[in-house]
C-alpha cells in the first residue's frame, strides 16, 4: 500500500478507531525504504516537469534510516537533490551552527552532506540571532517556506509529551514559529545526546502547528515501544493543545507510519477484539481478562459474566463457557509466570513453571547493552540466579562511555596529577602527562565537543569499575564480567551509530563460546536507533548466524526491559518477585553508577508498578517484581 498516495484508501474495521491514516510496518528499516522510495519518485517526477519539491524535515532518531535511504538512493541509484528546497522544524536556542548537537549539524551529518542539495536550498531555523531579533527571524522564515510555494511534503517524528517540531503541549493549532520553553519530558529524552539533562538547552525556535498543517502532505514516523502509547492518544484520542500531533487528525493528508512496537497500543492491536473477530486463544483470552480487570479495577477471580459481555467480551464467553471457569484459567495462567527461581527449580515438577528444571546448574548469559541495563531491568533476577548456583556470565555489550561526566573523568586526572606530582620517583613521569594529557583533552573540545578516544577510553574504564561494583553487590565476581566494547559504539555518538558486521560477529564468538543454556537480552522493542536496539539487533544476527549449531536447541531466550514501556500482564511469561530487602540490594547496585545521571528510583518504581499490577489482578503481594517475555 502506498505510504504518499492515500485518497482512494478505504479506512477497514479494524482502523475504525483510528483518526488518522496509520500505516504499520514491521520494522524502521522497511518503513523507511518504502518512504524513501515514494520520495524519490516525486523528486524524480517533479525533475522531470522541470518544476522543485519542497520538503519539510525533522530531526532526532526517527529519521535516521529515512536519510541513511535517501543518501543510499542518492550514492547507488543516482537520485539528484538539485530541484529539491528543505525546511527543517526546529532548532535548539543558543546552539552554535557547529555545536555538535545543534540540528544545523545533525542534518549537515545524517543528510546534506551527502547529497547533491544546493546550500542555498537548505533552510532551518536559526537559534543564534539575539533574543530581540527572534519574532523578525521567525516570521521570515515564516516568508520564506511562503516564497518556496510551501511545503510539499512534510516530515515529522513525535516526542513523548505529542510534540510535533517542537510544539510542546499549550502549543495552539494556528501557532506560527515561534521560540518556545522545551517540556520537561523533552529535555529528560536529550538528557544522554548533552551528557546530562542540566546541559540540555532550555528553549527552541520551532515551527508552529499552524505552519506544520499548511504543509500539502505529512508523513509521522514513530519507531519503538516507547512512543506506543503517545501514538495512540494522537490517533485515537480527541484533538487538544496537550498533543499537538492530535491535530494532525484535522489534516486530509496525513498519515502516520510506524513499527510493530509504536502501533502496540492501537486498539486494533491492543483490544483487537473491540475490532472484530479473534481466535480466542489462551494468550488471547489472558491478554482481554488482565485488559478487563484492569480497566474495572477488579481481581480477576471476581469478573461475572455481564462485565464480559458488557467490554466486548461476549464472543469469548461463547466459545469458552462461563466466566468462572475462564477466570480460574486465566488467574492459573499468570499465577504460573511467578517464579522465584528464574534458571528453573532442580529437581522440582516443572511441568508449569516458566524455565525448565535441568540441565541444572544452567549456564546463562546475560547480555547488558550498556553496563547498567541488566542492573536495571534484571538486578534482582541476576542474583536469585547467582545465589542459586548456576554460572551467570554478565556481558556489556558496550562501554557505555559516553554516559559518563566529564566531571568524573577530571576527578580522576586530577588525583593521578597530584599523586604523580608528589612522587620523586621518575617512574610516575608517564602517569604525570597522562593525566595532563587527559584534562588539556577535556578542556579543549569544551563541554559538548566529542570526547577524544583517550578520553572515551578512560571514561569507559570508570564505568567498567563501577559495574564490577555493582556486579559484586548482587553476587558476580569480577572474572564473570565481560566487556565487549563493541566497535559500533566506541566509533558513534548517541543517535549517529552504525552496527557494522564486526559487531555481530563479536556476539556471535561470545555464543559459541559458552554454549548458554538461557540468554537474557533486552532491546526488541527499543528505539532501533538507540544503543539498546542496535546491541538487540546485533543479537538477532548472531543468533540467527548460529541457529544451526546444536546448542541452540537447548537454549531459552529471556527478554527483559530496562528504559523501555513496562510490560504488560499479558506479555510476562516470567515474573520474578523481589522483596523488600531484594529491592533494596538492586537499588545499592544501581548506586554504584556515579559517574552517569542514572535515576535509579524510576526503575525501582517500575518493578513496585509491576507488583502493584499483579496484586490489583490478585495475585501475591510484592515489594517488586522484574518481568520476562520468552522469546519465541
Ligand atoms: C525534531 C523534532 C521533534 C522530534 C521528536 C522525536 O526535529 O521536531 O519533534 O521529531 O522529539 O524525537 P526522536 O526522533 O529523537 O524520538
Amino acid at each position: 500500500m502506498s505510504i504518499l498516495h492515500t485518497s482512494g484508501q478505504k479506512k477497514t474495521q479494524q482502523e475504525r478507531f483510528e483518526k488518522i491514516r496509520t500505516h504499520i510496518l514491521p520494522d524502521s528499516t522497511q518503513a523507511c525504504t518504502q518512504l524513501a522510495a515514494e520520495v524519490a519518485d516525486l523528486i524524480r517526477s517533479r525533475q522531470a516537469e522541470g518544476r522543485p519539491v519542497v520538503l519539510g524535515l525533522a530531526t532526532g532518531s526517527t529519521p535516521v534510516p529515512f536519510y541513511r535511504e535517501l543518501i543510499r538512493l542518492h550514492q547507488t541509484e543516482g537520485l539528484s537533490f538539485s530541484n529539491v528546497t528543505t525546511f527543517n522544524l526546529d532548532e535548539y536556542y543558543g546552539l552554535d551552527r557547529d555545536h555538535p548537537e545543534s540540528y544545523h549539524r545533525f542534518m549537515r551529518d545524517q543528510l546534506f552532506d551527502h547529497i547533491d542539495i544546493p546550500d542555498h536550498q537548505i533552510n532551518i531555523p536559526d537559534g543564534t540571532v539575539p533574543i530581540d531579533a527572534v519574532y523578525d527571524s521567525c516570521m521570515a522564515y515564516e516568508s520564506r517556506i511562503q516564497a518556496a510555494g510551501g511545503i510539499d511534503l512534510q516530515i515529522l517524528g513525535i516526542g513523548r509529551t505529542g510534540h510535533i517540531g517542537f510544539n510542546e503541549p499549550g502549543s495552539s493549532r494556528d501557532s506560527v514559529t515561534r521560540m518556545i520553553t522545551l517540556d520537561r519530558v523533552t529535555r529528560q529524552d536529550a538528557a544522554a545526546d548533552f551528557l546530562g539533562v542540566q546541559n540540555v538547552p532550555r528553549s527552541a525556535i520551532t515551527m508552529g502547528v499552524g505552519t506544520i498543517l499548511g504543509a500539502r502532505q505529512i508523513v509521522l514516523m514513530a519507531w519503538g515501544d516507547n512512543k506506543a502509547e503517545i501514538v495512540r492518544t494522537a490517533v485515537e484520542g480527541v484533538q487538544t493543545d496537550q498533543v499537538s500531533a492530535s491535530f494532525l487528525q484535522s489534516h486530509p493528508q496525513s498519515t502516520f507510519l510506524i513499527d510493530t512496537a509504536a502501533a502496540s497500543s492501537l486498539t486494533r492491536r491492543h483490544q483487537p477484539w473491540l475490532v472484530g473477530s479473534v481466535p480466542w486463544d489462551d494468550v488471547m483470552a489472558k491478554r482481554a481478562i488482565a485488559w478487563v480487570a484492569q480497566k474495572l479495577r477488579k481481581p480477576i477471580l471476581k469478573l461475572i459474566d455481564e462485565e464480559y459481555n458488557e467490554n466486548g467480551l461476549a464472543e469469548l464467553l461463547i466459545s469458552t463457557g462461563r466466566s468462572y471457569q475462564l477466570n480460574i484459567r486465566v488467574f492459573n495462567h499468570l499465577q504460573r509466570t511467578i517464579t522465584g527461581w528464574p534458571g528453573g527449580k532442580p529437581d522440582a515438577d516443572d511441568t508449569h513453571r516458566p524455565e525448565r528444571a535441568h540441565p541444572y546448574p544452567k549456564t546463562v548469559l546475560v547480555l547488558s547493552p550498556e553496563p547498567q541495563d541488566a542492573f536495571l531491568g534484571m538486578g534482582g533476577t541476576l542474583e536469585r540466579l547467582v545465589s542459586q548456583g548456576h554460572h551467570v556470565l554478565l556481558v556489556c555489550q558496550t562501554s557505555g562511555n559516553l554516559r559518563v561526566a566529564d566531571v568524573a573523568a577530571q576527578k580522576f586526572a586530577s588525583v593521578l596529577l597530584e599523586m604523580a606530582e608528589a612522587q620523586e620517583d621518575s617512574g610516575w613521569k608517564d602517569k604525570l602527562h597522562y593525566a595532563q594529557f587527559i584534562l588539556n583533552e577535556i578542556e579543549a573540545k569544551g563541554q559538548f565537543g566529542s570526547d577524544p578516544e583517550m578520553v572515551r577510553k578512560l571514561k569507559g574504564l570508570i564505568l567498567r569499575g563501577e559495574a564490577r561494583d555493582a556486579a559484586k553487590e548482587v553476587g558476580i565476581p569480577a572474572q564473570n564480567l565481560q566487556f565487549l566494547d563493541m566497535p559500533f559504539y566506541e566509533k558513534g555518538r548517541y543517535r549517529r551509530f552504525h552496527l557494522e558486521e564486526t559487531d555481530i560477529l563479536h556476539i556471535q564468538t561470545l555464543l559459541e563460546k559458552f554454549h548458554p543454556h538461557q540468554i537474557y537480552a533486552t532491546g526488541h522493542v527499543a528505539d532501533p536507533s538507540s544503543v539498546q536496539g542496535l546491541c538487540f539487533q546485533a543479537f538477532e544476527a548472531a543468533r540467527k548466524a548460529s541457529a544451526t549449531s546444536s546448542w541452540c536447541e537447548d537454549c531459552r531466550i529471556w527478554l527483559y526491559r530496562g528504559r523501555e514501556k513496562p510490560m504488560e500482564c499479558h506479555e510476562i511469561d516470567m515474573a520474578v518477585p523481589m522483596s523488600p530487602d531484594q529491592l533494596d540490594q538492586k537499588f545499592e547496585a544501581m548506586r554504584k553508577f556515579q559517574s552517569t545521571n542514572e535515576d535509579e528510583h524510576s526503575f525501582i518504581s517500575q518493578n513496585k508498578g509491576n507488583a502493584n499490577a499483579y496484586d490489583a489482578l490478585g495475585m501475591a503481594e510484592y515489594e517488586g517484581i522484574e518481568t520476562f517475555q520468552r522469546m519465541p
